[in-house]
């Protein structure tokens, strides 16, 4: 992991994601820190995140590091027409690490390429975001106690979210059973499914979930996201396809969790909040713990 981009959630094998999550685990009963002294991380935001770039700024400062960066690209030379390349090759001058979102697919990768300094994808359009699939990943494992042979349910955007696309890359790892519930607009795309069929793993899709939802380990809700629809009407048509309300988790696992990457809107009724089996605040949390322990990793520090 020292010196290498996390682009992708597949540029880390299942032991690596184990050992990220052991890592984190550490830094869960010690976060704070002198381990980053003297090392300078560039947070580049190119588009909106409360979550991530929070989540990160935080476990730098309590590893004792220094973040430079911006949260608003037009705070940036981009409104002056700077390019990706220019930008990444400047910042490359001034930090150690740059944990990167863009509104554009591949363009972490295409960054990884023009630099010598690890890139952390932060979420590349809908493509990918590996350290999002970490963090969830540990908090899976501290819920079920195990990642293997659980059953999987992805709600609402699967054609649009990076979040659901990198999570079952990496949760095809464990044998999961994946139970994908989404309108006919949102379906997870054929690429992913292919490569279900092709290692031999179940996947049911649906487009309702009330009579399955006993079965489920995990509900993973998603947001439907407004800015990845290029026509207003579809998005109108799809917005509301899925409000997960208390009174529906009546007849689920005493074990079953909620999670979600966030932010949500209405998909997750505020009543749920309350209930044992919501665990979606917690999980932003461990994203700083989990975040630790990548940049650690990535820095050579542990
Ligand atoms: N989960 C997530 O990526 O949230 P933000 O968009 O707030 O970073």
């Amino acid at each position: 992991m020292k010196n290498k981009s996390l682009v992708s959630i597949d540029d880390y094998s299942k032991d690596e994601y184990i050992k990220i999550l052991d890592l984190a685990a550490k830094f869960e009963q010690n976060p704070v820190q002198d381990i980053l002294k003297g090392k300078v991380i560039a947070t580049l935001f190119f588009e909106p995140s409360t979550r991530t770039r929070l989540s990160f700024e935080s476990a730098i400062n309590r590893l004792g590091g220094k973040v430079i960066g911006f949260s608003d690209s037009s705070s940036s030379s981009v409104t002056k027409g700077e390019t990706i390349y220019d930008t990444i090759k400047i910042v490359s001058n001034y930090c150690d690490l740059i944990v990167m979102r863009h509104p554009l697919e591949g363009s972490a990768r295409y960054a990884s390429e023009i630099t010598n300094v690890p890139i952390i994808n932060a979420g590349d359009g809908a493509n990918q975001h590996p350290t999002q699939t970490l963090l969830d990943m540990y908090s899976i494992r501290k819920t079920q106690d195990k990642l293997e042979d659980l059953n999987l349910f992805m709600v609402g955007d699967l054609k649009y979210g990076r979040t659901v696309h990198s999570l079952l890359m990496a949760m095809s790892k464990f044998n999961t059973t994946f139970n994908f519930i989404s309108p006919d607009e949102l379906k997870m795309p054929d690429g992913y499914k292919l490569y279900l069929d092709k290692i031999g793993l179940k996947y049911y899709e649906h487009k309702d979930f009330t009579d399955i939802i006993s079965r489920a380990d995990i509900i993973y809700m998603t947001r439907v996201q407004k800015e990845r629809f290029s026509d207003p009407i579809e998005y109108e048509r799809c917005k509301n396809a899925y409000i997960l309300k208390n009174y529906m988790l009546e007849n689920t696992k005493p074990t079953m969790k909620i999670l979600h990457p966030l932010p949500r809107v209405n998909e997750i009724n505020v009543d749920v909040d309350i209930n044992p089996k919501a665990y979606y605040f917690t999980q932003a949390l461990n994203g700083v713990f989990v975040r630790q322990a990548i940049i650690s990793s990535i820095l050579g520090l542990i």
